[in-house]
């Protein structure tokens, strides 16, 4: 269920802006000027320069140039004007000025407008490039034509070298064409490290000429359940995917045009299998192995021959030509050692190489691949789990269990960038709307990614410069398309932006917010398929009953929450929500959030009756493990193109609670449930996995009152398979009537992989 609270921060905020003028786009006082990332010094003056169609951009050498063009490139995009580079004019413009001698932080610009015109200067042109950016955002303050440029004088550099988004394109896999979008989206934003992962157990995805197999055997899977297969033909249809080298390049090419560099990760010694599939001899089992349609963790590890480990060597050399940047990411999470325990050629090896156990074994391959990397001119880096065995004083620590990897191994002179999964997973879902796709619905919202401090808390000063960084990962099992990516990315890779570039004492989430709405405008003009969920309205049932409800608005970011109750749409005059609804049924009602009277998302609208109200869909049901669940919001295996059901569902134990059902009256229980495999290792947490026992052949439904502990109330047969559209609808009768307010809990019996049942929806039928 949604939260709720009342909209704090944007009451005080509304008033400030309400009373904001906007007089021919100079932007009033009180207002921060909507840069993101907030730059370190912004000083307005009384002025603006109109920037139009023949407005000289000023270049004097190649360099500049480039920056310039890039600048025109952008702003065609954004304000569909493109002006001329030109070496001189007689005409105020824009000017892009290299000065080595301004020396600093190579990313750090000075930007001064004037009404006479605009000058970006830095040392190095990634400074260059990322006042360009500023100034971009400045000529997309708002729709106006023409395009005003407010008098201002920004002094910039980044608080942190290491701005990151990681990328997995190994679950799904994503298009040369969209990398570069990503790309040019982490430019706007002055992100500039993207972490590539292209090798996990599901694919492997960058050509390796010398060992061709990689690609061939590693870069294609068989989705698990009723999308793999062809409707057309009935045969299986692989999902596959990957980068040739020529590709490589050109997507580190264009990332390097725009000061990102790309950081390649080779998962080592697990998340291996995809690898394994391809060179059975590189693993520790002798069953072969195919990429997995599963997620989770998977025991499958290199094994630790010399031969293995040369082949290693093999593939990192022929990365690393590849990848000009300084580090390499070689893995090293999550690599469950039963394999290495079990296999007496692994354990016979671990003598000769005189290791005392299978964390040393590990600490073993990451000393060699970080020595060889050295050779190549490469730093390794890894996840966290590398601290776990001896470490290579020069390795970095990509910190993601927590922070506390990060403090421990900045103690211990190690550099580090922070990624921990509670603050920095984009793969969480950012709200509890109903609408997020698929994903985690642990939520991380935009405020917890905004309020991640880097620099972990007791750091001596002395050690604070190990941080070189912090980063957002994105792993994409659960994220099927381009436009679900785009999603969980934005608008949190802003507040990651900010968080990585502005100094700290700058970071100050009511300025961010009040920023926000034009950088969604940005977002609209530069297809960047933003989250419209932040901008919407969740409400929340508080109280039902036969003749009235209560409902409480909300919502995500505490912007002004406006509804109507007539059917008509929601507007700046409409009522503003202050405190919980009472609504005399049937009741009708429309909500959206509003920005300086605007409102922020199309608004949402509900309705009620005494039919509605009988009603639950799996979204409106609890788990009943509560907080101990694993939820998991997860899409239907079916169709194999189209739309797609989607489910919430504790996969370690499936049972749904309804929390407080009103049962006066109540004969049956009508349920739809829907089937998707169950396509989850869950390694060291597998014991955690419940199923209650059974009772007969495909196991049942049971229902149970007065929670899971309760008195079963009804209980019915679940049939061999769902039907043609992938669902079946069971009819539960009350074996015995009860009254009042109830939590039902709903439980599937049986171990069913490799299916699982899942709720869709359920009905309270009235006798
Ligand atoms: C990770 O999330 N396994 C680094």
């Amino acid at each position: 269920m949604t939260r709720t609270h009342p909209p704090r921060i944007l009451q005080r905020l509304g008033a400030i802006l309400l009373s904001a003028t906007l007089a021919g786009g100079a932007i009033a006082s009180e207002r921060p000027l909507p840069l993101v990332p907030m730059p370190a010094s912004v000083e307005q003056s009384q002025g603006e320069f109109v920037l139009d169609a023949r407005t000289p951009l000023l270049a004097g050498n190649e360099a500049e140039r480039n920056v310039a063009r890039q600048f025109a490139v952008f702003l065609e995009k954004g304000r569909g004007i493109a002006p001329k580079v030109v070496a001189r004019s007689r005409r105020g413009g824009i000017r892009f000025h290299l000065d080595p001698a301004r020396g600093g932080d190579p990313e750090s610009y000075s930007l001064e407008v004037t009404p006479a015109g605009a000058t970006v200067t830095a040392a190095d042109t990634a400074g260059l490039f990322h006042g360009a950016m500023t100034l971009l955002q400045l000529a997309t303050l708002d729709e106006a034509d023409p395009i005003r440029l407010p008098a201002v004088r920004i002094e910039d550099a980044p608080r942190f070298a290491w701005r990151g988004f990681m990328l997995d394109p190994a679950r799904h896999f994503w298009t040369v064409d969209q990398v570069k979008q990503v790309i040019d989206a982490m430019a706007l934003h002055k992100l500039n490290t993207l972490h590539w992962h292209l090798t996990d157990d599901q694919g492997w995805r960058g050509e390796i000429k010398r060992h061709p197999r990689l690609v061939e055997a590693g870069s294609c899977r068989v989705p698990a359940g009723d999308g793999a297969i062809d409707p057309a033909s009935g045969e299986p249809r692989p999902y596959c995917g990957h980068y040739t080298q020529d590709q490589v390049r050109e997507v580190v090419a264009y990332a390097a045009q725009r000061h990102i560099t790309v950081v390649p990760e080779f998962d080592v010694p697990g998340h291996a299998t995809a690898a394994i599939a391809a060179y059975p001899e590189l693993g520790s089992i002798d069953t072969p192995l195919q990429p997995t349609s599963e997620w989770g963790v998977f025991p499958n590890l290199f094994n630790n021959e010399e031969a293995t480990l040369a082949f290693l060597e093999d593939v990192i050399a022929e990365l690393v030509p590849l990848f000009p940047g300084r580090y390499f990411h070689i893995g090293g999470d999550e690599a469950v050692k039963d394999q290495w325990q079990a296999s007496p050629r692994v354990q016979a090896r671990m003598r000769e190489l005189g290791v005392a156990d299978e964390t040393a074994m590990q600490a073993h391959i990451v000393h060699r691949l970080a020595g060889f990397l050295e050779r190549h001119g490469k730093r390794a880096i890894g996840w966290d789990e590398i601290l776990d065995g001896e470490l290579p004083a020069d390795a970095v620590v990509m910190s993601w269990r927590g922070t506390e990897g990060g403090l421990k191994a900045a103690r211990m002179g190690h550099d580090v960038v922070m990624a921990p999964v509670s603050a920095l997973y984009l793969d969480y879902l950012q709200t509890s709307s109903p609408h997020e796709p698929p994903g985690r619905p642990a939520t991380i919202t935009l405020q917890q990614v905004y309020g991640f401090e880097p620099v972990p808390e007791g750091l001596e000063p002395e050690r604070q410069h190990h941080i070189l960084g912090v980063q957002a990962n994105l792993w994409t099992e659960h994220t099927r398309s381009f436009e679900r990516l785009q999603h969980h990315m934005f608008p949190r890779l802003a507040a990651l932006a900010e968080v990585a570039w502005s100094p700290q004492g700058k970071r100050d989430l009511e300025s961010f917010l009040q920023r926000l709405p034009v950088q969604l405008q940005r977002y609209r003009r530069w297809n960047i398929g933003y989250a419209t969920t932040p901008f919407q309205v969740d409400v929340e049932l508080q109280e039902e009953g036969d003749e009235a409800i209560r409902v409480a608005l909300s919502n995500p970011l505490d912007y002004e929450v406006r509804y109507t109750t007539d059917g008509s749409a929601p507007a700046a005059d409409s009522p503003r929500y202050e405190a919980p609804l009472e609504l005399p049924l049937p009741a009708t009602l429309q909500a959206a959030a509003f920005f300086d009277g605007h409102p922020l998302a199309p608004a949402r609208s509900w309705s009620w009756d005494a039919e509605s109200l009988l009603v639950r869909s799996d979204e409106q049901l609890d788990a009943c493990r509560g907080r101990d669940a694993l939820r998991l919001r997860l899409e239907d295996d079916g169709p194999a193109d189209g739309e797609r059901a989607i489910f919430d569902t504790d996969i370690f134990y499936p049972c749904w609670q309804w929390t407080a059902a009103r049962m006066d009256g109540v004969a049956a229980l009508k349920v739809r449930a829907g089937r998707i495999p169950y396509y989850f290792q869950l390694a060291h947490d597998e014991p955690h996995r419940r199923f209650e026992p059974a009772r007969s052949a495909h196991g049942e439904l049971d229902i149970r009152a007065g929670g899971c502990d309760g008195r079963r109330i009804a209980s019915v047969p679940l049939p061999a398979a769902p039907g043609a559209d992938g669902f079946v609808e069971l009819e539960a009768p009350l074996v015995r009537a009860i009254r009042g307010r109830q939590d039902l809990c709903l439980r599937f019996t049986g171990d069913t992989r490799p299916q699982m049942w899942v709720i869709d929806q359920v009905t309270l039928e009235k006798r």
